[in-house]
């Protein structure tokens, strides 16, 4: 690959996705790229950039969601889910106890491991949440994972990693060498395309939010930017969980940790702060409608 060609790659991703690639990740495109490349014809990375600056969405959308980590596996790391359950969700019983309504955003779920591990919480939960109305939104930027999500069919291996085996009996129908995780939880969950360099207005407000190991692969001003725009987007009360190694120190004003609770945060007072939505080109948006989806 030709170093322009490897610069006009970079600044493709960061502005798409905002995947920051440092300056060496050469192998990393060509071994995401190429199979790629070759399946739509073409001899190599450099026939891809060429095709590329002709400007079919279509293709963008690929060269983006080949690019994307999607590694994800049920209750990652489990800390965050003891918090969702000793800490977060006791706090929302007691301050939502009028309105019996709460919003989860699960802001790069993946295949849905994540926001699943969240229904299945929720539902051990059982007669607490009796007469509520429980909303858990997933997101990803990536069509292919999402599609994934709302199948909620898991080979073997995946329900092995970090699933209570009890929680697999309860909550999953075996299907061959698959799993597939029950209606009821599966309907707890809506899924929708989004972007997190775009404008986060549209999805309403939330009372945890879920945005764990996508800001790793980010520049320090988009994180501060989508720092900012969650604190707007959570309600003054709510909850945000990041990943084991993201924090918000450093970075932005708008959230501060919960002592003793390592990944877990609250908003500071931003509202009245701007809220400027960084990276969105003239390209995004109109690869946004291109995979747009329910
Ligand atoms: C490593 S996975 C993390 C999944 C899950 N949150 C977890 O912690 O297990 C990162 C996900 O972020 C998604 N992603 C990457 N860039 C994104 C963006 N700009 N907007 C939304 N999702 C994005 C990827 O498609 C991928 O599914």
């Amino acid at each position: 690959m030709t170093p322009p060609d490897y610069e006009y790659l970079r600044k493709l991703l960061r502005d798409h996705s905002g995947l920051d690639l440092s300056a060496d990740k050469q192998y990393l495109i060509e071994s995401r790229l190429l199979p790629l490349a070759r399946k739509a014809g073409l001899a190599g990375i450099g026939e891809l950039v060429q095709k590329l600056k002709g400007g079919p969405i279509a293709l963008v959308t690929q060269v983006v969601e080949a690019m994307t980590t999607n590694e994800t596996f049920f209750f990652r790391d489990k800390v965050p889910f003891e918090h969702f359950r000793d800490a977060i969700m006791p706090d929302v019983l007691r301050a939502r106890a009028n309105r019996k309504s709460v919003r989860i955003w699960c802001a790069a779920g993946s295949t849905g491991q994540e926001p699943y591990s969240l229904a299945m919480s929720l539902k051990e939960m059982g007669a607490a949440l009796a007469g509520w109305r429980v909303e858990i939104l997933a997101t990803d930027l990536s069509q292919d994972v999402l599609e994934k999500s709302r199948a909620g069919i898991y080979s073997q291996f995946e329900v092995q990693r970090g699933l209570p085996i009890q929680l697999l009996v309860k909550y999953f129908k075996q299907q061959g060498e698959l799993w597939q995780i029950n209606a009821d939880i599966r309907a707890m969950v809506q899924h929708r395309q989004f972007n997190l360099l775009h404008d986060f207005s549209q999805l309403g407000t939330f009372d945890v939010i879920f945005c764990r190991n996508v800001l790793i692969y980010f520049d320090q001003e988009t994180k501060s930017n989508i720092f900012g725009r969650l604190a707007k987007t959570l309600e003054p009360d709510g909850f945000l969980v990041l990943g084991a190694a993201e924090t918000v120190v450093g970075l932005t004003e708008a959230f501060r940790p919960v002592s003793d609770r390592r990944g877990l945060y609250r908003p500071n007072d931003v509202r009245a702060a701007p809220a400027r939505v960084l990276n969105v080109n003239v390209a995004a948006p109109r690869m946004a409608a291109a995979v747009a989806g329910p």
